[in-house]
């Protein structure tokens, strides 16, 4: 069986969005990430040295084609990469969905089949009902980048070999949630919920780069606007909201929290 995870997905996606001006596409992805996230949505596109998904288009599959029975060749760190983005659906959406996934977090390691495909429908329910409501990104669509600010920035400084998709996702999330604590937006005892999760799933939950770092390569993030970064900040778990106004002296704040392991 062919696999179809994130990479070829998009590939695949891209080439089917443009040859002959475009051709029927059915996504059958492999891995849980690919699963929960980048087969659903739409968004299709490679990476130029000039930055990542930087050639791409917006084309919808007639059909996405999941089997959790090919999860079990998949390599375990794989399996925590893709746990970020259903981690994340908890938080931006749904707060009982989040204490489901603390409960059965051992199930799902263990790839058990029954709360994985629960798991798995929905997360693809959240990220279908958010994308049908904002196809192109210019509202709702923009908090399923919760965790990516930060995690974009860690990716491309590490030149994309240190850290999966996911892992780099959830060392943002804490970020972004230490920035939330910090402006009196969320509880501390959510953030440390949300950061405990993380850690249990086998995922990073510190930023180990210098602050300095990571603040100087954010203007240049795609979702930047007028060299601002754009922040998706957690108002509790299930709740999220989109933010202009972060300001240098906050980031690097959390950052410099981020960088203890506690
Ligand atoms: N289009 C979107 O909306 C979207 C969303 C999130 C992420 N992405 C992109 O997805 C990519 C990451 O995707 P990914 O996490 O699927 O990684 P990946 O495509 O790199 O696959 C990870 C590894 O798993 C292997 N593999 C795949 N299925 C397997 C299986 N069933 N058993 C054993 N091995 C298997 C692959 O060969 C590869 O080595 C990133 O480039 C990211 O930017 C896109």
């Amino acid at each position: 069986m062919p696999w179809a995870a994130g990479v070829v997905g998009d590939l695949a996606g891209f080439v089917a969005s443009t040859y002959m001006r475009g051709i029927s596409l059915i996504q059958v992805p492999t891995t849980l990430l690919a699963q929960v996230d980048s087969s659903v949505g739409g968004k299709v596109a490679v990476n130029h040295p000039l930055g990542k998904n930087m050639i791409g288009s917006f084309y919808q599959p007639q059909l996405v084609f999941i089997d959790v029975h090919v999860l079990k060749t998949l390599a375990p760190r794989e399996v925590r990469a893709g746990l970020a983005e259903v981690i994340k659906y908890g938080v931006i959406h749904d707060g009982d969905f989040f204490s489901y996934l603390e409960g059965q977090l051992q199930q799902i390691l263990a790839l058990d089949e029954g709360v994985l495909s629960y798991v798995i429908k929905k997360s693809c329910a959240i990220k279908a009902r958010v994308v049908e409501e904002d196809e192109r990104e210019d509202g709702v669509r923009a908090f399923l980048n919760f965790g990516h600010t930060i995690g974009h920035a860690l990716e491309a400084l590490t030149f994309y070999r240190n850290y999966r998709h996911g892992e780099a996702v959830a060392a943002g999330m804490v970020a972004a949630a230490e920035i939330a604590v910090e402006r009196g937006l969320l509880e501390e005892e959510e953030k440390n919920r949300l950061k405990k999760l993380l850690d249990r799933a086998g995922l990073p939950v510190t930023v180990p780069l210098a602050a300095d770092e990571i603040l100087s390569i954010l203007p240049r993030d795609k979702k930047a606007r007028h060299g601002r970064p754009r922040f998706v900040l957690p108002l509790a778990l299930g709740s999220v909201n989109l933010f202009e106004d972060v300001e240098t002296d906050e980031i690097r704040a959390a950052l410099e929290r981020c960088r203890k392991t506690e």
